[in-house]
């Protein structure tokens, strides 16, 4: 497992290396992205290569995480959304080519099996992952499989609570979501975990340093042969 520590900027700078690596030894690389804030800095900085001619989409794919259920697809707050706003609407990466769990639909479960297939063939070749407070991946909150596959999950109370920000009042947060699976996503050739923040410290340490299990799903980092942990100092600052 690689770790890199350094301030925010650096941080981002550390991913964007990572991304920019693969697109040019791969330009129709397939990329698993994630949503929350520890992204956006990392999306600015993407845009901001992009822009100076430095990484181009053009032929990539991205592939999300998780994503509400009962937003319609449009909302502004799906995470489909988002990812078109933060990034293929600042960048070459097609609109068409953002794919996501769609949680308006009727048949969830029809719709998780969909999207599980779509990710497994697409072999994502790196897998951008934030970590939850409580340790979930996406959506997979403690408890959850360390086998388990795309689904349907109820979120954490505290989940919901740290995403209310994002929303005008609590009651609009939803408590459901669709979420690639720990299984689902360990496919992926290679995992660059973002932490940012004291109060994600005492998860960082648990996630690398403590035991493999189902009760903090992050931890099955451990177990993935292509691992990069990308922290800032107040994140790594409980790590030995
Ligand atoms: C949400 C997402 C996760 C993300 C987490 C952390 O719950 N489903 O994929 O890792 O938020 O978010 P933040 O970066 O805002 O702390």
């Amino acid at each position: 497992m690689d770790i890199f520590v350094g301030d925010q900027n650096q941080a981002a700078a550390h991913v964007s290396d990572l991304i920019a690596e693969l697109l040019y030894s791969k330009p129709n690389a397939s990329i698993g992205v994630a949503t929350g804030g520890t992204m956006v800095g990392i999306y600015d900085e993407l845009v901001q290569r992009y822009e100076r001619g430095a990484l181009s989409f053009a032929d990539a794919r991205v592939f999300l995480l998780d994503e509400y259920i009962g937003l319609a697809r449009n909302s502004t707050d799906t995470y489909w959304q988002t990812i078109r706003r933060l990034l293929a609407e600042r960048t070459d990466l097609s609109d068409d080519e953002v794919f996501g769990p769609d949680g308006a639909v009727e048949d969830l479960i029809a719709e998780a099996n969909r999207f599980d297939q779509l990710v497994n063939e697409a072999r994502i070749d790196l897998q951008l992952l934030g970590v939850g407070l409580n340790g979930h991946l996406a959506f997979n909150e403690p408890g959850s499989s360390l086998s388990s596959r795309t689904r349907v999950v109820d979120l954490a109370t505290t989940t919901t609570e740290a995403n209310a920000r994002f929303f005008e009042t609590n009651e609009d947060v939803p408590t459901r979501a669709l979420t690639q699976g720990v299984g689902t996503i360990c496919q992926a050739s290679h995992l660059v975990l973002v932490a940012f923040g004291t109060e994600k410290c005492d998860v960082v340490q648990n996630a690398i340093r403590g035991p493999v299990s189902d009760l903090l799903p992050a931890s099955v980092i451990q177990t993935h042969l292509n691992v990069t942990v990308v922290l800032d100092h107040e994140a790594a600052q409980k790590l030995g």
